[in-house]
């Protein structure tokens, strides 16, 4: 039936179309005027150009119609180019459906960003990939638009589907500690507020308050540096500070000073 309907579609367009030929050819005096122009194509054809005006970009500016459409029915049964005609060469020129994402040939950035895209989107960006696999997460079992949504471009915050630890953290600082694409990789700098740390470890934010040692104006990360677990040794920063006598005697520092929370001497 939609075959029939084509068909006739066909018949009436060739119809027309050696019919507007004949008439160019006609009136004119000479014979190469009945070669199908550019300019001719919105005759019969509203949408494309109209399409290729407002969001054709490089369709626009860079090809014309004739460029992709070599040829026209009836003479030409196809005349549908393959975008692998102008583009190949790549991975991303290597997927299989291109009008999966690109619909419409006359808009090529109007993107359809649906089902679950992964590789498609490692086409070109692998290196994302590679820091997915190299830390391995729960955010690497769900596909990139499950965050990135289906316009691309588009960067979500965190705590649209994470609850800060503390009220006092906003979005922004939750990149001073976790990757998007590496979340549990917890790394920071040296100048992060000891109240980030605070929001899990409340006993030893309030140990270090309630001490009065030099220890208590020390920023956390000062002594557990860059590398979230990361424990230093007292000796680290304090050598061996007594005669040898007495650390070969208490080879523990905390046997007199119990712990750098709650320094006692
Ligand atoms: C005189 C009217 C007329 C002009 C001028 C014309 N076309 Fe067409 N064109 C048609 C008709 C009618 C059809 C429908 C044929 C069909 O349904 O397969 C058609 C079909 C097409 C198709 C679909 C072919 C396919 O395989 O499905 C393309 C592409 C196309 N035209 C491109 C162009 C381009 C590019 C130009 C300008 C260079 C142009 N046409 C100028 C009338 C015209
Ligand atoms: C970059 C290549 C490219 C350019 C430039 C281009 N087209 Fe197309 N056109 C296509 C492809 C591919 C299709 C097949 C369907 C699609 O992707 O929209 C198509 C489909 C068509 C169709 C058939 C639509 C249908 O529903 O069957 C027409 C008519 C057409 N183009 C006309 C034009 C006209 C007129 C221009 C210039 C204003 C133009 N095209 C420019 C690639 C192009
Ligand atoms: C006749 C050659 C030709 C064909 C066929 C063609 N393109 Fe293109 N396309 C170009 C050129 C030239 C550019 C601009 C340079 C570039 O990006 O490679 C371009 C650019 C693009 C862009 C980027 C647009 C922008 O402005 O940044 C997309 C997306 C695109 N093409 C998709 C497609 C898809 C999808 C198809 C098949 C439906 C296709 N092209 C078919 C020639 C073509
Ligand atoms: C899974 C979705 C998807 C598929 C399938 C897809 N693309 Fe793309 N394509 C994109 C996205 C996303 C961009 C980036 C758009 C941007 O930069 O705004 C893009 C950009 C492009 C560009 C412009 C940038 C460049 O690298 O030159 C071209 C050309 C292109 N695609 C052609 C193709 C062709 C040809 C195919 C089929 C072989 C294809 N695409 C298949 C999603 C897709
Ligand atoms: C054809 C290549 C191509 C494909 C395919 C592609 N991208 Fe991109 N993407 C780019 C380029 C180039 C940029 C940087 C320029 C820009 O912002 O448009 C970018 C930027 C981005 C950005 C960052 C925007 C920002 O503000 O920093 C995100 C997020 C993104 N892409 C996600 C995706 C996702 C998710 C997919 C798969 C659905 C995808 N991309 C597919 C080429 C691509
Ligand atoms: C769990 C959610 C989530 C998933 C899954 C995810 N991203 Fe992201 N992505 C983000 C967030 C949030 C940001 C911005 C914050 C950041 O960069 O740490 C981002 C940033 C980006 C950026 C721009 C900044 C940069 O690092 O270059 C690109 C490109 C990107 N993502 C691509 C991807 C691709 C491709 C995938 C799939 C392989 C993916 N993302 C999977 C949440 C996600
Ligand atoms: C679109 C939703 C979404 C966004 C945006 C998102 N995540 Fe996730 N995240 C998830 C899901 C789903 C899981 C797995 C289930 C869970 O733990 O809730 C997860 C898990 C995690 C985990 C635990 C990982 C594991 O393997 O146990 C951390 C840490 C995390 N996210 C941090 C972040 C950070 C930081 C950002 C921003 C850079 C972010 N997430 C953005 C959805 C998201
Ligand atoms: C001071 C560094 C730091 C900051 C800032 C931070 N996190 Fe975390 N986050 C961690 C650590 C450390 C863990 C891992 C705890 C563990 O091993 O169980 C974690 C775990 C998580 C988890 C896994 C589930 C859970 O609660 O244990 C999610 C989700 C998460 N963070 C989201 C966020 C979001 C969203 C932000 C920003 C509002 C944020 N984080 C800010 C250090 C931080
Ligand atoms: C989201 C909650 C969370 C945040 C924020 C957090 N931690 Fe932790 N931290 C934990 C959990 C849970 C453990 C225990 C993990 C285990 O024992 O497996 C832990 C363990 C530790 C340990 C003990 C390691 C060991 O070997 O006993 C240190 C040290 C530590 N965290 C320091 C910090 C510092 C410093 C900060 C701030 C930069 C911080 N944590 C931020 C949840 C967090
Ligand atoms: C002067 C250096 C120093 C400072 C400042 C410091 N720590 Fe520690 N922290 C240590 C050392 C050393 C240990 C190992 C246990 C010990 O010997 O006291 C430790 C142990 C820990 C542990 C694991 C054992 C426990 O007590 O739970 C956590 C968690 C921890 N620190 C979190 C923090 C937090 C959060 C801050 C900031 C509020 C902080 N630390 C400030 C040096 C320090
Ligand atoms: C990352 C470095 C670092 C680590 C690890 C560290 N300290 Fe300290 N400690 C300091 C600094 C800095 C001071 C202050 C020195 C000053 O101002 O003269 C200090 C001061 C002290 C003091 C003197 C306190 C006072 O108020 O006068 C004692 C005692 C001490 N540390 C013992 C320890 C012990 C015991 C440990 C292990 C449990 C330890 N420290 C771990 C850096 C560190
Ligand atoms: C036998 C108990 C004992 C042991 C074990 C011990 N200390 Fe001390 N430490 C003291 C006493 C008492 C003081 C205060 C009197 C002084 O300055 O000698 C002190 C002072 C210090 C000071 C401050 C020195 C100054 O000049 O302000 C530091 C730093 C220190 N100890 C670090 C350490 C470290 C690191 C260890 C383990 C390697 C350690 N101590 C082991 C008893 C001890």
């Amino acid at each position: 039936m939609r075959e029939n309907k084509r068909l006739c579609r066909l018949g009436l367009g060739a119809f027309v179309l050696l019919g507007w030929l004949a008439l160019a050819v006609g009136f004119s005096t000479q014979a190469e005027a009945a070669v199908l122009q550019n300019a001719d194509c919105i005759k019969c054809h509203e949408a494309q150009p109209r399409e290729i005006a407002e969001k054709g970009r490089a369709h626009k500016t860079a090809v014309n119609c004739l460029d992709c459409h070599i040829g026209h029915p009836p003479a030409v049964a196809d005349a549908i180019p393959a975008c692998s005609m102008c583009h190949a060469g790549t991975p991303h020129f290597d997927l299989p459906n291109c009008a999966q994402c690109h619909t419409n040939a006359h808009t090529p950035l109007e993107l359809t960003l649906q089902g679950d895209l992964v590789n498609e989107c490692l086409t070109c960006h692998m290196p994302i990939g590679q820091q997915l696999a190299a830390h391995p997460s729960a955010h690497k079992d769900v596909a990139c638009n499950f965050c990135h949504a289906d316009t691309h471009g588009y960067v979500p915050d965190c705590v649209q589907c994470h609850r800060p630890h503390s009220p006092e953290q906003t979005n922004a600082d939750c990149a001073s500690c976790h990757g998007a694409h590496k979340p549990l990789h917890v790394v920071y700098d040296d100048d992060l507020p000891n109240m980030h740390c605070a929001a899990c470890h409340d006993v030893a934010n309030e140990e270090l308050l309630a001490n009065p040692s030099k220890h208590q104006s020390l920023a956390c990360v000062y002594c557990h540096q860059d590398k979230h677990m990361m424990v230093p040794l007292c000796a680290d920063c304090h050598g061996s500070p007594h005669a040898p006598g007495i650390h070969a005697k208490f080879p523990s520092c905390g046997s007199c000073h119990n712990t750098a929370h709650d320094l006692t001497y």
